[in-house]
C-alpha cells in the first residue's frame, strides 16, 4: 500500500534528468524493496542531492539584501552638449534593470532596518551596457577605497558573539571624520525610506561625460522619485521588521504586479571640465555634494521599473553591476573611491557567480561582444575557431587606439599615500551643518537627535562615546549639546 496522495495526474507529462531523458520520479528514490535501502545507480536522486547542496552562490558582500525589476529609460530632453552616449540622446528609449538593497545586512535581514539603500542600474544600451552603482543618498562615509573593508566590517558583526554591534560603529564613524556628512543623512529620515519606490538615487561620485566634439564635463546625476519621498518612524520601522522582513522586495514587486509602474526624473548637475580644478571644495571629494546654487539640475529622461522578474535567482541574484562598465561618452572621474569600485565589482562577481558571469542573460550586452577573454568555468558563448590572439593576420578585428584617451584626465606629481589636498572650503563638517540647520526642521532636528542618541545609549562605550558627543557638536553645537544630554538621561 502507498503512504503517497495523489495528485491530479492529467496535464503532468514528467520532468526530466539534466541531460533531457526523462526522469523515472521525482517522489521515490530507487531501493531495495519498499523499506530498502537506496541504491547507489540512483543516478537521479543523486543528482538532485548533488545540485541541491550547490543551488546558492555566495551572497554579495557588501549589499546582500535587495532585489529588483527592469524597465526603461527614455530621454526626453537634448543633453548632447554634454555627452554623445547614445543611451542619452534625446528620444532614444533603453532596456534596464534596477536592484535596491540594503548595505550592511545578510541576506535574510529585514528590509526596513536602518541603512543605506543601495540604487544599482543596467542600461542596455546600443554601445553596450552601462551600470550606476548609486545609492540612495548623495555622498558616501570614506573617500579612499583602502578604508572600505575596515568600514564594512565595523557595521556588520563581531567576532566573537556575531553580534551587530553599535560600540562598533560609531568608534569607525567617530574615527573617520569625513563619515559626519553621510552619517547624519543615515541617521535623518533618509535612513528608513517607506518603500524603495518612495526614495531618491544618486549616483553619488562625480562621473565624467563627453560630447561628440570630445568635450569634456564632469556629472553627478540624481533620480527623483515620481513618487515622492516617503519614510518610516523609528517605531514603524522596527514594527515592520519584525512583521515583514522583506517588506520592501514585497512591495516593488506587488506594485509592478498591479500595473503601479514606479518612475523616477533623471537630471544631472555639470561642472565645465576646467572649473574643477580651481573650485573652492574638491569636486571629486565623495563626502560633498555641490551647491545646486552653483550647478543646477539639468534633465535628462524618465526611468520606469514595469516588469518583475521570473526568476529571482537568474535575474536578481546573478545580476552583476559595476561602476567599471562605462559606455563612450560617459567615463569615470580622479575620485579614488571611484577608481577602487572600478576593480572591486567585477572580481567580486568573477569569485561570487563564475568566470563567465557576463554570459549570463541578465548581464549580457544587447549588441555583439568581440572580446579577447577566453575559457574558463562555465563557457558558453565562444568565437569557434577564430584567432584567440591581437594583433592577428585571421582577420578578427583588435582595439588599436593610442594617444590621449577620449576620457582622460591629466595627472602628475611624486608618488605618495595621502589624504586629498584640502581645498579652501574643504572640511569634513560644514555640509553635514548646513544639513542639519538649513534642510532638516524641527521634528526633523528632533528625530535625529532621538535616534542618534539611541543608537550611542545602546552600547556605546568610552572613548568612543565622547568621541561621539564632540563629532555631533562639531556637526552643529547646539545639536551635539542636545544628543549629549539625551544620552545622559537614558543611562541615568
Ligand atoms: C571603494 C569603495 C567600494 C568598494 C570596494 C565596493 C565594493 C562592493 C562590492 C564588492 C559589492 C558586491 C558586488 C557583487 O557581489 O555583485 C558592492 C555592492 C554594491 N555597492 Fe559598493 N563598494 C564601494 C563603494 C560603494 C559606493 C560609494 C556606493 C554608492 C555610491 C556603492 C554601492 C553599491 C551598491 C548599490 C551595491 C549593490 C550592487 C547590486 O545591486 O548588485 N558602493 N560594493
Amino acid at each position: 500500500m502507498s503512504d503517497q496522495g495523489k495528485p491530479d495526474h492529467s496535464h503532468n507529462t514528467g520532468s526530466t534528468t539534466g541531460t533531457g531523458a526523462p526522469a523515472v520520479s521525482d517522489r521515490n528514490s530507487l531501493t531495495i524493496g519498499a523499506d530498502g535501502p537506496i541504491v547507489l545507480h540512483d543516478v537521479h536522486f543523486l543528482e538532485q542531492m548533488a545540485h541541491f547542496n550547490r543551488e546558492k552562490v555566495p551572497e554579495r558582500l557588501p549589499h546582500a539584501k535587495g532585489a529588483g525589476a527592469f524597465g526603461i529609460f527614455e530621454t526626453t530632453e537634448d543633453v548632447s552638449a554634454y555627452t554623445k552616449a547614445a543611451l542619452f540622446q534625446k528620444g532614444a528609449s533603453t532596456d534596464m534593470l534596477a536592484r535596491f538593497s540594503t548595505v550592511a545586512g545578510e541576506q535574510g535581514s529585514p528590509d526596513t532596518w536602518r541603512d543605506v539603500r543601495g540604487f544599482s542600474l543596467k542600461f542596455y544600451t546600443s554601445e553596450g551596457n552601462y551600470d550606476l552603482v548609486g545609492n540612495n543618498t548623495p555622498i558616501f562615509f570614506v573617500r579612499d577605497p583602502m578604508k572600505f573593508p575596515h568600514f564594512i566590517r565595523s557595521q556588520r558583526r563581531l567576532p566573537d558573539s556575531g553580534l551587530r554591534d553599535n560600540h562598533m560603529q560609531w568608534d569607525f564613524w567617530t574615527s573617520n571624520p569625513e563619515t559626519a556628512h553621510q552619517v547624519t543623512y543615515l541617521m535623518g529620515e533618509r535612513g528608513l525610506p517607506r518603500t524603495w519606490r518612495h526614495m531618491n538615487g544618486y549616483g553619488s561620485h562625480t562621473y565624467m561625460w563627453v560630447n561628440a566634439k570630445g568635450e569634456k564635463f564632469w556629472v553627478k546625476y540624481h533620480f527623483h522619485t515620481e513618487q515622492g519621498m516617503e519614510f518610516f518612524s523609528n517605531e514603524e520601522a522596527a514594527a515592520m521588521s519584525g512583521n515583514d522582513a522583506d517588506f520592501h522586495r514585497r512591495d516593488l514587486f506587488d506594485a509592478i504586479e498591479r500595473g503601479e509602474h514606479p518612475s523616477w526624473i533623471l537630471s544631472v548637475q555639470v561642472m565645465p571640465y576646467e572649473e574643477a580644478k580651481t573650485y573652492r571644495i574638491n569636486p571629486f571629494d565623495l563626502t560633498k555634494t555641490w551647491p545646486h546654487k552653483d550647478y543646477p539640475l539639468i534633465r535628462v529622461g524618465k526611468m520606469t521599473l514595469n516588469r518583475n522578474p521570473e526568476n529571482f535567482f537568474a535575474q536578481i541574484e546573478q545580476a552583476a553591476f559595476s561602476p567599471g562598465n562605462t559606455v563612450p561618452g560617459i567615463g569615470l572621474s580622479p575620485d579614488k573611491m571611484l577608481l577602487g569600485r572600478a576593480f572591486a565589482y567585477a572580481d567580486a562577481q568573477r569569485n561570487r557567480i563564475g568566470t563567465n558571469f557576463h554570459q549570463l542573460p541578465v548581464n549580457q550586452p544587447k549588441v555583439p561582444v568581440n572580446s579577447y577573454m577566453f575559457d574558463g568555468h562555465m563557457t558558453y558563448h565562444h568565437s569557434g575557431n577564430a584567432p584567440v590572439y591581437a594583433p592577428n593576420s585571421g582577420g578578427r578585428s583588435w582595439s588599436d587606439e593610442t594617444g590621449p584617451v577620449a576620457d582622460g584626465w591629466e595627472a602628475d606629481g611624486p608618488m605618495v599615500r595621502s589624504a586629498y589636498a584640502l581645498r579652501a572650503e574643504d572640511d569634513d563638517f560644514s555640509q553635514p551643518g548646513t544639513l542639519v540647520r538649513e534642510v532638516f526642521n524641527d521634528a526633523q532636528r528632533a528625530a535625529l537627535v532621538d535616534t542618534v542618541a539611541g543608537g550611542l545609549a545602546g552600547g556605546v562605550r568610552e572613548p568612543v562615546l565622547s568621541r561621539a558627543f564632540d563629532y555631533w557638536k562639531s556637526v552643529d553645537a547646539d545639536i551635539g549639546a542636545r544628543i549629549e544630554a539625551k544620552v545622559k538621561a537614558i543611562k541615568a
